[in-house]
């Protein structure tokens, strides 16, 4: 498994689990079985998804130790501000009965309040009961703004991000930073999938279109969170011990089509959004 050291030191599987992934004929505690089986240990969850209950109950159960799991949760829009945001995190411990978090993100700029909900998560932060803080869905206008008052600096910046909408410009922002730039939705659920381009470079290498969008990625340093509910596709999502040539690189870099699959993050200032 391969880890990247965050600017706070603290280390961070380059691939992980997101754990809102879902499958018919499977529970949620089998899903989250086969994720472990399969070797993932990073957890991304959210207070949003509604599923920190049964993944704290899934990962008690589990037989993982603590220390061998990276916790990742994310403040949800109407839980921000700081002393709503001191609540979430210990709903959030709670329902993940865990003390602790490996990192714990802002899910949305919502404008004033995530001056409040940040200067929480320093508290949280120099208290010691998370590990790392960052933001999500934070483009660089918000980052410049949040900046102008952070006393820490964000380690991670969870944003949208596939062939079809890249993020070169903010990803070069991102690491003059120095802040990771994580994916999620890496695989760009749909139509990136059966993309004639990936679907020739996933052929030469014998691979499938999925471990060529999330190889790629991680050659230019995302780190990604694919989700399947899929016992073989979960473990083909970690088989990306190959290299993509410069040149294939640069074809999948020149899909960028600037198509999002959700609207801009300036147009999610709603409370009920994640
Ligand atoms: P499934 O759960 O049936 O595997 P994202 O993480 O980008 O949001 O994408 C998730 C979607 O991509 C899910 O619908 C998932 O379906 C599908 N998916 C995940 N891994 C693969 C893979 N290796 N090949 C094809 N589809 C995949």
């Amino acid at each position: 498994m391969e880890f990247v050291t965050l600017n706070n030191g603290v280390e961070m599987p380059m691939v992980g689990f997101g754990t809102d992934a879902a499958n018919d004929a499977l529970s949620y505690g089998e899903v989250m079985d086969a994720a472990v089986q399969a070797g993932y240990r990073l957890f991304d969850t959210a207070a949003m998804y509604g599923n920190q209950s049964e993944l704290g109950d899934f990962l008690v159960g589990s037989g993982l130790k603590r220390d061998d799991y990276f916790l990742t949760s994310k403040v949800a829009q109407k839980e921000q501000g700081y002393e709503n945001t001191l609540q979430a995190f210990k709903n959030t411990t709670a329902a993940l009965q865990t003390d602790h978090l490996d990192l714990y993100l802002v899910h949305w700029p919502k404008f004033d309040p995530f001056f409040e909900t940040w200067r929480a998560l320093e508290h949280l932060y120099k208290e010691g009961y998370v590990r790392a803080i960052g933001v999500s869905n934070f483009e660089a206008h918000h980052l410049d703004r949040l900046l102008t008052k952070a006393t820490v600096m964000p380690v991670v910046d969870q944003i949208e991000t596939h062939p079809y909408f890249n993020q070169h410009v903010l990803h070069g922002y991102l690491e003059e930073l120095g802040i990771q730039h994580q994916a999620w939705s890496p695989l760009g659920r749909g139509a990136v999938l059966q993309d004639p381009v990936l679907a020739g470079i996933a052929e030469r290498y014998g691979v499938s279109i999925a471990q060529v969008i999330l190889r790629w990625q991680i050659q230019h340093n995302v780190a990604v969170i694919p989700k399947s509910g899929n016992p073989a596709r979960m473990a083909q999502n970690l088989a990306l011990d190959f290299q993509l040539t410069t040149t294939d690189m640069a074809r999948i870099d020149a899909l960028q089509r600037g198509e999002r699959i959700m609207g801009a993050p300036d147009q999610n200032y709603t409370e009920d959004l994640w």
